[in-house]
C-alpha cells in the first residue's frame, strides 16, 4: 500500500503526507531534493514514524527514480516536485525546465517502462497523480467565466509553461501509452508551511515585522484562494475515485483582490498583535508590477463537485484565520527560513522595485 511523494518536504506536498499519516493511509517513500522551498523541519512529526522514508534526492535522477520504484513497487506516484514561484521564474527559468518539464518527464518514462514488468492486476491499480496549477490556462478579463478543464491552455509566466508542458507530457502518456494518470489543477493554495516568498506568508512575516508590504501595481489582480488542507482533500479524493486518464479542478470559491487579502491579514494582526500608534496596513506600499502579471485567476471545480462529490470545507475567514496564528505560533520555523538565502532573494526580488 506503499505511495512514492515528490516534494514532500515543501508547502503542500508536507501538508500533504502529515495528513496522510494522519489517516492512517498508509507507508509513504518521499522522494524531494531540498532546494530552498524544501525543509524537513516541515515532517518534524514523523522522525519517528518508519512508514515514513525520506530519500534525498532528485526526479531527474533516473537510476535513483528506478531504484525506487523496484524497491519500493508503489501503488502511486502523488507528483507535487516543481520549481513553484512565478517570480523566481522570470528570474530565472532554467530550473523550471528542468525540473518541471525533465523531471516531469523522467518520472513518466521511467513509471512507464516499471510498469512494462508488473502483472496485469498491478498495473491496473497504479495510479500516477500530477499536482498541477490553474497558471497552465492563463489569465482572466474581470467578468469571464472561471477556468473550465477544457478551457484551452495560454500560460504566460515560464513557471505555468513549464507547468503547462508537464501536464501535456502526462496526457499524452495516458492516450500514448495507457499509463493510469490523474491531473488537479488547483488555485493558489495558503496555510501552514508555505515558504515565505508567495504573496500571504510574505505579508503576515513583512508586517508582524513592521516592514513594507510589497503590493505589486495596483493591487487589482484577483485569485482564487485555497486552504491547503482542502487541497489535500480533493488530491485523496482523485487519488481514491478519479477517471484514469482526466484533469480535475480544485479551486476556493475565494476570488480575492491581492488588495483585499492583504487588507485581511492585516486586520487580523491588528487584532493578535494590536500597534498602539498605526493599523498595520499603513504599512502597504504599491511596488513596480511583475512583469507579464496575470490579472485573474478563477476556478470552475463543477467536475470534482459532482462527480467525486469534494467541495472545500474551509471559508477564506477561517482558513486565513488559522493561517495568520500558525506564523505566530511558530517562530522558530520562521527564523530557520528567513535566514541568509531568503534574504539574498529578497533583495533581488524586491530592491529595484522602488515605488509604483
Ligand atoms: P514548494 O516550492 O513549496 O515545494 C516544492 C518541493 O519540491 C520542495 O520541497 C523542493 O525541495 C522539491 N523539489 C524541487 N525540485 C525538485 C527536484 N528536482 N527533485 C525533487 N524534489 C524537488 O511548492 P508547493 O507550493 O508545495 O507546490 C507543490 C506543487 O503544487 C507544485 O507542483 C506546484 O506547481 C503545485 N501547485 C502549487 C500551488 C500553490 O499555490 N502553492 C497551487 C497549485 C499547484
Ligand atoms: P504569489 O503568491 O506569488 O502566487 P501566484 O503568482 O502564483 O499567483 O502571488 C499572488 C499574487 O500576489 C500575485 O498576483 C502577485 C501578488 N504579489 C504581490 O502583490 N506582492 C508580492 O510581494 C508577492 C510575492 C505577490
Amino acid at each position: 500500500m506503499t505511495i512514492l511523494v515528490t516534494g514532500g518536504a515543501g508547502f503542500i506536498g508536507s501538508n500533504f503526507v502529515l495528513d496522510w499519516f494522519a489517516q492512517g493511509a498508509g507507508p509513504v517513500i518521499n522522494l524531494d531534493k531540498l532546494t530552498y522551498a524544501g525543509n524537513p523541519a516541515n515532517l518534524h512529526a514523523l522522525k519517528d514514524n518508519p512508514e515514513h522514508v525520506f530519500v534525498h534526492g532528485d526526479i531527474c535522477d533516473r537510476e535513483l527514480v528506478r531504484s525506487l520504484l523496484e524497491r519500493h513497487a508503489p501503488r502511486a506516484i502523488v507528483h507535487f516536485a516543481a520549481e513553484s514561484h512565478v517570480d523566481r521564474s522570470i528570474h530565472g527559468p532554467g530550473d523550471f525546465v528542468q525540473t518541471n518539464i525533465l523531471g516531469t518527464f523522467t518520472l513518466l518514462e521511467e513509471v512507464r517502462s516499471w510498469l512494462e514488468k508488473q502483472a496485469p492486476s498491478r498495473r491496473e491499480d497504479f495510479r500516477f497523480l500530477h499536482v498541477s496549477t490553474d497558471e497552465v490556462f492563463g489569465s482572466l478579463a474581470p467578468h469571464d467565466p472561471p477556468f473550465k478543464e477544457s478551457t484551452p491552455f495560454a500560460p504566460n509566466s515560464p513557471y505555468a509553461a513549464s507547468k503547462a508542458a508537464a501536464d501535456h507530457l502526462v496526457r499524452a502518456y495516458h492516450h500514448t501509452y495507457g499509463l493510469p494518470t490523474l491531473t488537479v489543477n488547483c488555485s493558489n493554495n495558503y496555510g501552514p508551511y508555505q515558504f515565505p516568498e508567495k504573496l500571504i506568508p510574505l505579508m503576515i512575516l513583512n508586517a508582524i515585522t513592521h516592514k513594507p508590504l510589497p503590493v505589486y501595481g495596483e493591487g487589482g489582480n484577483v485569485r482564487d484562494w485555497l486552504y491547503v488542507q482542502d487541497h489535500c482533500t480533493a488530491i485523496r479524493r482523485v487519488l481514491e475515485r478519479g477517471r484514469v486518464g482526466e484533469s480535475y479542478n480544485v479551486g476556493g470559491y475565494n476570488q480575492k483582490t491581492n488588495l483585499e487579502v492583504v487588507n485581511a491579514i492585516c486586520a487580523l494582526l491588528d487584532e493578535a498583535r494590536p500597534n498602539r500608534k498605526s493599523p498595520h496596513s499603513m504599512l502597504i506600499s504599491f511596488v513596480k508590477d511583475r512583469p507579464g502579471h496575470d490579472r485573474r485567476y478563477a476556478m470552475d471545480a463543477t467536475k470534482i463537485a459532482i462527480q467525486l462529490e469534494w467541495t472545500p470545507s474551509e471559508s477564506f475567514d477561517s482558513g486565513l484565520r488559522k493561517t495568520v496564528a500558525w506564523y505566530l505560533d511558530n517562530p522558530d520555523w520562521v527564523a530557520h527560513v528567513t535566514s541568509g538565502a531568503y534574504r539574498q532573494w529578497i533583495e533581488k526580488n524586491y530592491a529595484k522595485r522602488g515605488e509604483a
